[in-house]
């Protein structure tokens, strides 16, 4: 090991970002990789510039261009040159946080920030963790101590192994994640209820939630509500959640992981009306705020709570204050992941994302109109946001898995599949900072050949 490296490395960096980033609409968006597994032998060091070489020759055409406009699939978002700069800087700093003053500062900073840009009220407060599925844990292991202490029992103490706790858990159309945070979290995948959805939708009827309250009251209940379901970005109706709660007074997680963008549309963020009277609430940076991996807020109005049950040990070398992100979060030793976020919302600003926002949500409308003037297709749900769920008409003769497949295959674009209300349905994403309306003719022609050709 060397100083001088560190040269050598920015060169080879530099080199390698310019190829990458000037190339990604040729990289294919979802590259399989079938090769026999080798292990290098590590027994004797190659060196720097070997090593990169070696990485080159084993993996560096096995990189999908994720990152660039063509990837359709799930919702992934890309990373701004902002947001990237922040990330080399993260690295070169490496700054173990949250044991450094800068690292707090700037992630308080960040947090008021994003506090402002999604439109929440000034009782929240919050954190940054890995992702959605790590921010739906901490929120919801938030609100497992919320149930506890209704019932005059503190989780964090003494566990729930004995604790005999009735733990009510309602949502209509939950993300997978919330499941794996459940199991995570003791309070097991089974105990969610699943509630009745508005007619030909994903969100919350509301009379079917009132139903199962009311068959429980003086029960504490845990309602996770959905901004921007996975398959169509559909949203529940927070205002009516809001009078409910008045009503009922259960803890309302609301699972915004992709949707909390909605507030920076002015077009969309009436999906959001409402959303203020959430006890917890997810938002992921790594996917449309295109930040690179892996980055999330997790805001809640329950800072003590959190703080009881991320509380270290009484550890004399650490700060024991309940403000600490030390104690608010799964990890002591983490990445200064705020500092991504504050290079994005620097040089772009509010106005910059909002731009990106609605430029992706009017690349969802444009595919939608052609689909749904299209002989092939029949669009599955209306565009709420940024996502068209739709398949092959059924009198076509070729089953929308089979056009999936063609159309993936080309390697020049990718989508996900889903299951939509029982259909095998197709799904396209829009949340990559560089979309444009060429991509969308790019996408529609190579539909079109494939239905033709089918
Ligand atoms: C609604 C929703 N919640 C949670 C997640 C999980 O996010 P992550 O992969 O960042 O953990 C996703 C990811 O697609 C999502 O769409």
């Amino acid at each position: 090991m060397h100083k001088n490296e560190y040269k050598i490395g920015l060169e080879l960096l530099k080199n390698e970002s310019e190829q990458f980033v000037s190339n990604i609409d040729n990289i294919a968006p979802n590259i399989k990789v079938t090769d026999e597994f080798t292990v290098s032998d590590i027994s004797k060091g190659v060196g720097i510039e070997k090593a990169f070489s070696l990485f080159k020759h084993k993996y560096g055409n096995k990189i999908s261009a994720t990152t660039g406009p063509n990837y359709y699939g799930f919702i992934i978002g890309g990373a701004t040159p902002a947001a990237l700069l922040g990330d080399w800087l993260t690295s070169l700093y490496d700054q173990c946080s949250p044991l450094t003053d800068v690292t707090n500062v700037l992630e308080n900073e960040v947090i008021e920030q994003s506090i402002s840009m999604f439109g929440l009220s000034s009782d929240f407060n919050g954190t940054l963790v890995s992702g959605a599925t790590v921010s739906n844990m901490v929120n919801l292991a938030i609100a497992r101590q919320w149930v506890g202490e209704k019932q005059n029992y503190d989780i964090a103490k003494k566990g729930l192994i004995n604790s005999n706790l009735n733990i009510k858990i309602y949502s209509a159309t939950p993300h997978s994640s919330i499941f794996k945070s459940l199991s995570i979290i003791g309070i097991g995948r089974e105990s969610v209820e699943f509630v009745g959805t508005k007619k030909g939708r994903e969100s919350i009827d509301v009379n079917s939630l009132r139903q199962k309250l009311s068959e429980n009251k003086g029960v504490p209940c845990i309602v996770i509500g959905n901004a921007g379901t996975v398959n169509t970005g559909d949203f529940d109706d927070f205002l009516a959640l809001e009078k409910l709660k008045e009503e009922f007074g259960f803890w309302l997680h609301i699972d915004a992981a992709f949707g909390g963008f909605a507030n920076c549309s002015n077009k969309h963020k009436y999906l959001l009306e409402g959303w203020n009277s959430a006890d917890s609430i997810t938002i992921d940076a790594h996917k449309w705020l295109n930040v690179p991996y892996d980055s999330a807020f997790q805001f809640t109005k329950h800072t003590k709570l959190q703080s009881k049950v991320f509380q270290n040990g009484d550890a004399p070398y650490l700060d024991n204050s309940i403000n600490s992100y030390i104690n608010l979060t799964p990890e002591n030793s983490r990445r200064w992941r705020a500092l991504p976020i504050w290079f994005s919302f620097q040089a772009y600003g509010i106005d910059g994302i909002s731009e990106m926002i609605n430029n992706n949500c009017k690349m969802a409308e444009k595919t939608a109109q052609w689909i749904d003037n299209s002989e092939y297709f029949t669009l599955l749900s209306e565009i709420k946001l940024n996502i068209v769920c739709f398949k092959v008409r059924d009198i076509m003769g070729f089953s929308t898995e089979t056009f999936l497949n063609k159309v993936n295959g080309t390697q020049k674009v990718f989508m996900t599949p889903t299951n939509y209300k029982g259909e095998y349905a197709i799904r396209i994403a829009f949340s990559n900072w560089s979309n444009n309306n060429k991509n969308v003719d790019e996408l529609t022609s190579i539909f079109n050949d494939i239905a033709s050709s089918l």
